[in-house]
């Protein structure tokens, strides 16, 4: 069953035009990879998942819900089941790790104090970031704050999540680490889409992968069948042949 589906979706920036009629889905527990040049339309279109941004023509849909058109007090009840892990982590600065993580929780559940303190060391310790607790976010590296930003975007538990360009600028220590968490959740049956640059990563952690280009998805494939194509597009953008 799709819980994300995207029909013909359409937007423009002042003159230019961005995205010419963007369909695709992804079925529950999948992972795809969403590819293309810089300046493609790919975070805006991962934005417009959550309602961030609206399509000037096109539909939406979410877990069956139509939500592009929704107010944004509708937006909160998706906000909760879908997260998005934002490219810079989007930490609040003034505020520890800890307080980081607990935010979400303080204000979308009904949980106690003492067991906001268990699920945060919990997810500290899965994200191998124990003894952090608090730590402001510039104390941290770059690494470890995008730890940090995934595991606050994932501690409510959502049912989908939205990467964008999760491992940009990491070392591979730290790809690895994400990469684990995105297959962790995975097997936790999460759905998601892997906005990326970082080929190795697609191939860790996608099964399918839909390459943005010219304002549409030019081709699409699973993993296991990238590269029986040499002369076809996606394999000649994945070789920098062909390009934004
Ligand atoms: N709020 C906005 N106002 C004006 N133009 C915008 C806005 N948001 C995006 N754009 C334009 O839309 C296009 C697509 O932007 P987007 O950020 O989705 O690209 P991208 O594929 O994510 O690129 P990158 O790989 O560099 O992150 C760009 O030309 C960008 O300048
Ligand atoms: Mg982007």
């Amino acid at each position: 069953m799709a819980v994300i589906e995207v029909k013909n979706f359409t937007k423009s920036f002042g003159s230019k035009l961005v995205h010419r009629g963007v369909s695709f889905s992804v079925n529950q527990g999948e992972c795809l990879g969403l590819i293309g040049g810089s300046g493609a339309g790919k975070s805006v279109i991962l934005r417009s998942l959550i309602g961030l941004e609206k399509p000037d023509q096109g539909e939406i849909h979410i877990d069956g819900e139509e939500i592009s058109r929704w107010t944004e007090r509708q937006l909160v009840e998706i906000r909760k089941r879908v997260a998005y892990v934002f490219q810079n982590g989007a930490l609040f600065d003034s505020m520890t790790v800890y307080d980081n993580l607990a935010y979400a929780l303080r204000e979308h559940t009904d949980l106690s104090e003492g067991e906001i303190s268990d699920r945060i060391r919990q997810q500290l310790e899965e994200f191998g970031l124990q003894g952090n607790d608090f730590v402001y976010p510039s104390q941290l590296s770059g690494g470890m704050q995008k730890r940090v930003g995934l595991a606050r975007s994932i501690i409510l538990g959502p049912k989908v999540v939205l990467y964008d360009e999760p491992t940009a600028g990491l070392d591979p220590y730290n790809t690895k680490k994400i990469q684990d968490m995105i297959l962790r959740l995975k097997d936790r049956g999460v759905t998601s889409v892997f906005v990326t640059h970082d080929m190795p990563s697609v191939y860790a952690v996608c099964d399918r992968v839909i390459l943005l280009l010219n304002g549409q998805i030019e081709a699409s494939g699973s993993i296991a069948d990238l590269g029986k194509d040499p002369e076809g597009i996606m394999q000649r953008f994945i070789n920098g042949i062909e390009g934004a």
